[in-house]
């Protein structure tokens, strides 16, 4: 979906953000700025600045920053278009209706009538719980101690005994049975006979992030089977790309996740403040749960059952949370089975600490394995050495290794240079088995490689940084160096925007330059460019010297670019224009220090 830049602007100049962020963050004025607590790290006093004049945030203590949409962004959790629409809204705003095809209008037409029937049955629900029919239901609530607070936040309900009392509900409404079909909450069996799916159960809505209900999961009273049931995929349920608990969890502002298996976890974990807390839904945990998770946090606490089915599937989903990039833990919950249990017999603060204390992933796929040998038994005993050992190489740094060989060396006891020998062993063979490939030499060479490009990432960053703060920069370098110098992809189209805005209005607007890039690491990429602060005091004498030395830097860099493009292109006549230019530097060089 696209809107027009003017609008995007329109949108941003009526939501002033000292207005915005004031109404998340308490502001004091200090100076030119008002600063407060940071809403994205824990801290105890104000890092976090806000300014009127740039319309930008910026916090000192972790370096987030960036305009209203960003803010809202990522306070929110919003999408760009999401956090436009609520923008746009707040400001008395209309956004035009976007373009779409008439397929694209039926899929929407269809999915918005969906939504509107789970959330009819869910208010449904909520309403037979509190009702007399719902007594036994709200009862057995009471006695799992859900507060009657966590049975509205969760929306819980009960669907009950009578066979198609939600069907006769939603027919009343004026849905037919064509949708109703599509909902996954009726059933249509051959003989056209209908009956409700869930049926004398507790009802969990599951909403997706944006407060929807998207589907069900329904509870047995007591024992019987199944002791679940859930909804079946609909157009709305995808159960691999959604988790059951994050729609809350997502603006918990904790420094992680909690992943558990139950939807009864979920629930109690926020009720005990836990609210970071989520839940697959039935399934296995997904590698786009996974990446559904990255979105909100970097770390992960695996709460998952002690029993050898959850054991299962947190072994399971290590791999795909690491593979995901994100960092995970394993909380211990022993002797009981899961977070919900644990919390009722010995309460909160001791649920914390276990979180606090949770332990490494390879510790535990360590402690795993240990299950699979007698080690009383020294052959079993060596051989478990030997799998612990293999694991062992999947740390390519030697300090990190060096730890973890130490600390399971020091658990079973068996000498750190034992275990040293052992993984090296399994390293020399690793080496030879691909002796064609010289390993080392290359990462060796393109670690030099990426340092230097990290320098010339810099360079560039900075100028870009010296070119907001200083407007009068642009007539002194425009004869030098261009947008078209910057090789840095990002930082190219900061340019261009900027020298553009710089040769129209004779000024740069920061924060409007942040919207014209659709990634959320684009525009934290783009925000720390205003947000960064030329390091130290400097005097004019060495601030001249510096810039001369970054610009040079940067356009030297470009030249050798464009040199070796002009040659794999045999282009001669670009050639010589390049060699030129870099005879022209030389003396610019001269000409520059001394003016
Ligand atoms: P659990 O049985 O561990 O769930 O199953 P729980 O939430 O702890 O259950 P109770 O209410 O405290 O006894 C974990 C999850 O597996 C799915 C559900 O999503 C459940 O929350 N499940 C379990 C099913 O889908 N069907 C089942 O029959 C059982
Ligand atoms: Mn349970």
């Amino acid at each position: 979906m696209f809107y027009p830049e003017e609008l995007v602007e329109e949108i941003r100049l009526k939501n002033d953000i000292v207005d915005i962020i004031g109404s998340y963050v308490k502001l004091q004025k200090k100076g030119g700025s008002y600063m407060g607590l940071c809403p994205f790290h824990n801290e105890k006093s104000p890092s976090f600045s806000v300014s009127s004049s740039k319309q930008m945030y910026h916090c000192f203590g972790c370096g987030v920053g960036g305009n209203v949409f960003t803010f809202i962004m990522e306070y929110e959790n919003y999408t760009f278009v999401e956090t436009l629409k609520y923008l746009a809204d707040r400001a008395g705003i209309n956004l035009p209706e976007a373009q779409y095809s008439e397929e694209a209008k039926k899929q929407a037409g269809l999915k918005a009538r969906l939504l509107e029937i789970n959330k009819e049955a869910a208010k449904y629900f909520y309403y037979q719980l509190k009702s007399r029919r719902g007594q036994a239901a709200y009862d057995y609530l009471k006695k799992r101690e859900i507060s009657e607070e966590t049975i509205k936040q969760f929306g819980l309900g009960y669907s009950n005994k009578t066979g198609d009392d939600l069907y006769q509900y939603l027919k009343h409404l004026g849905y037919e049975d064509s949708i109703l079909r599509e909902s996954g909450l009726i059933s249509f069996d051959e003989t056209r006979k209908v009956y409700d799916k869930f049926w004398n159960r507790v009802m969990y809505p599951i909403m997706d992030v944006n407060n929807r209900v998207i589907g069900f999961g329904g509870r047995v009273l007591g024992d019987g089977m199944p002791k679940y049931l859930n909804s079946p995929e609909t157009k709305l349920f995808d159960k691999s790309r959604n988790l059951y608990g994050l729609n809350f969890a997502r603006i918990s502002r904790k420094p992680n996740m909690i992943i558990c298996e139950g939807y009864m976890d979920v629930i109690a974990l926020h009720q005990a403040d836990f609210t970071n807390a989520v839940a697959s839904l039935g399934t296995a945990f997904t590698g786009l749960q996974a990446n559904l998770l990255k979105r909100y946090t970097k770390e992960v606490l695996l709460t998952y059952d002690s029993d050898e089915a959850g054991i299962k599937a947190a072994l399971r989903a290590i791999p795909i949370l690491k593979e995901a990039g994100l960092t995970a833990k394993v909380v211990d919950m022993k002797p009981y089975k899961d977070p919900d249990e644990f919390i009722k017999a010995l309460g909160a603060e001791e649920f914390k600490k276990r979180m606090d204390t949770a332990g490494n992933v390879f510790l535990f796929e360590v402690e795993v394995l240990e299950r699979e040998y007698d080690l009383n038994d020294p052959e079993q005993k060596t051989r478990f050495f030997n799998e612990i050992a293999k694991k062992m190489l999947v740390f390519t740094e030697e300090i990190e290794r060096n730890i973890y060989i130490e600390a399971v060396a020091s658990k079973y006891r068996i000498g750190f240079d034992n275990l040293k020998k052992l993984v090296n062993r399994y390293g020399a063979q690793l080496v030879v088995g691909q002796n064609d490939q010289p390993k080392e030499r290359i990462t060796q060479g393109q670690k030099q490689k990426n340092k230097s490009e990290d320098g010339m990432k810099q360079s560039q960053k900075i100028l870009l940084t010296w070119l907001i703060e200083d407007t009068g920069i642009f007539d002194k370098i425009k004869d030098i160096i261009g947008p078209g110098d910057f090789t840095e992809n990002l930082y190219r189209q900061v340019a261009e925007i900027l020298f553009c805005q710089y040769e129209t209005e004779h000024a740069v607007t920061p924060a409007k330059i942040i919207n014209r890039f659709e990634s959320k690491e684009e525009q934290n990429e783009a925000a720390s460019l205003f947000n960064m602060t030329i390091r130290g005091e400097m005097s004019d004498l060495e601030r001249r010297k510096a810039l001369e030395e970054t610009i040079m830097r940067i356009k030297k860099n470009s030249l050798d670019v464009q040199s070796k493009k002009a040659i794999e292109n045999n282009d001669i006549q670009a050639l010589q224009n390049i060699i030129r230019e870099q005879a022209d530097l030389q003396k610019l060089h001269i000409s520059f220090h001394d003016g």
